[in-house]
């Protein structure tokens, strides 16, 4: 039964494939663009840290839960889980995280390719040597002058959109594998090159302490600059639930994009090593992004707490004043494009699996519909920046974009990843876990177990309920 329904899409061509491709889906926005700003909106170090728990203590147990669960179910997430649940005896139930997933991914996808769109527009800029000489006050113009323009955030939203329907309609193998195994090591020397140059013309000792040393009384503050210019700092327990929410969204972690690239991998390969190199990988080109970027941004003056423009306001100045920027710029955006893509692309995958087994589409109409619907969907996202940016569009204080940001990361994500634990810890046999993990019964598979069964779901739930204020 299993092995005819594999058949339905390819299998990755190897155990490097797979990572490859997994590496390519976690390192994206959420390291170069995401992690910074919402690092130095939530204070800095003490942060970080509360985000580097995350990681080890619920992002790398969940991480092989998710792989276990996708590569024995072999199907879409929804299909997946529906299987899984029969096999195991629990509620047929289950199949709702499999959906639950889908929306989450495709709800990413469209501001995420808005976002891409940014990056998009700024190889352009790069390349057409727009930075080169520029002040603090001319990048920061340059950013403003793009928001401001609705049509402009549009055309590259819709390209964004359109490569990235592109790769995922020819497939698992020609498309979605060739394109990581030669950009993903780029990135990370672009990244060194540019945390060197933070070095030596940053600030890089204060730069390094805000990212670094946590300061616990910041931890518990959240700041935003206000249109004003002002900045504004409340006291609350929410940097505990974004750093949460950033661990899920950083690793890709509960929708289901991990467990339908897991449904790709081989057989024999191990689950443990791979979570470890994704997650060790991920982790790194987050810190080398914050460790090029706060230097930069203490150098010149700027305000941690900017928002989502952070990195476009920071990294051109870098760009335009070192010897060679032009085309260090240019590569540089390229290859933030390329991480993108390669994250986009496994955001739709569980949507565009599921249409193809349950719905007999083929990959190309199937992914063209999600892409369809997702790029309606990023229009919000495209207006927050500009004609809905005022208060009388905002709900709960949120524009669109941060809306879906939240409801996302900080919620759907999180509530996710813990029915996976308790999936994979609870309802399937021990058996079941054991013999796909193949670690053995020894020390490395009983932590895993208790982790997976205890820790992970008790701690999730706490930051939920203190969240909500219940604690
Ligand atoms: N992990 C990706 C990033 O950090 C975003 C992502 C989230 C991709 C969820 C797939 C699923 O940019
Ligand atoms: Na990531």
């Amino acid at each position: 039964m299993s092995q005819a329904r594999s058949l339905i899409h390819d299998q990755w061509s190897s155990r490097l494939a797979f990572i490859m491709a997994a590496v390519g889906s976690a390192v994206g926005l959420g390291n170069v663009w995401k992690f910074p700003y919402i690092t130095g909106e939530n204070g800095g170090g003490a942060f970080v840290l509360v985000y580097l728990v995350c990681i080890a203590l619920i992002g790398v147990p969940i991480m092989m839960a998710e792989i276990l669960i996708g590569r024995r179910g072999r199907q879409s997430p929804i299909n997946t889980m529906r299987t899984l649940a029969a096999q195991e005896g629990a509620h047929p139930a289950w199949g709702w995280l499999g959906w639950m997933g889908v929306i989450a991914g495709f709800l990413i996808l469209s501001y995420y390719s808005v976002i891409a769109g940014w990056s998009l527009a700024y190889v352009l800029n790069a390349a057409s040597g727009a930075f080169n000489g520029a002040d603090s006050a001319a990048i920061a113009a340059l950013f403003d002058n793009l928001l401001k323009s609705p049509a402009a955030l549009l055309f590259w939203h819709t390209l964004f959109m359109l490569m990235t329907v592109g790769v995922v309609a020819r497939g698992v193998r020609s498309g979605l594998e060739q394109a990581v195994t030669v950009m993903m090591p780029a990135l990370f020397i672009l990244l060194v090159i540019l945390v060197l140059y933070a070095f030596y013309e940053g600030d890089f000792v204060r730069g390094a302490d805000f990212l670094l040393r946590p300061d616990f009384g910041k931890v518990f503050q959240h700041c935003e600059l206000l249109p004003s210019g002002e900045k504004s700092c409340r006291i609350t327990g929410e940097p505990i639930l974004i750093a949460l929410g950033h661990a899920f969204f950083t690793l890709s972690l509960g929708m289901g994009a991990i467990m339908v690239y897991g449904s790709y991998m081989p057989a024999t390969a191990s689950i443990a090593g791979a979570a470890l190199v994704i997650v060790v990988a991920d982790t790194i080109a987050a810190l080398l992004a914050g460790l090029a970027i706060f230097p930069i941004v203490f150098a010149n003056g700027l305000e941690p707490a900017s928002g989502p423009g952070l990195i476009f306001q920071t990294l051109p100045i870098a760009f335009g004043a070192m010897p060679g920027g032009q085309l260090f710029g240019t590569l540089f955006f390229i290859l933030l494009v390329f991480a993108a893509w390669t994250s986009a692309i496994s955001l739709i995958e569980p949507a565009v699996a599921w249409l193809v087994e349950n719905r007999g589409l083929s990959r190309l109409t199937a992914t063209a519909s999600i892409g369809v619907l997702a790029w309606l969907l990023g229009i919000g996202t495209v207006l927050s920046f500009n004609l809905w940016s005022g208060e009388s569009c905002q709900l709960f204080g949120k524009t669109w974009f941060e809306l879906v940001d939240y409801l996302t990361s900080n919620i759907m994500l999180p509530l996710g990843g813990l029915c996976i634990a308790i999936f994979a810890g609870w309802a399937m046999a021990r058996a079941s876990s054991r013999d796909e993990l193949q670690l053995g019964d020894g020390l490395r598979y009983r932590s895993w177990r208790f982790v997976i069964r205890y820790v992970s779901p008790a701690l999730v739930l706490l930051v939920f309920l203190n969240a909500i204020g219940l604690l």
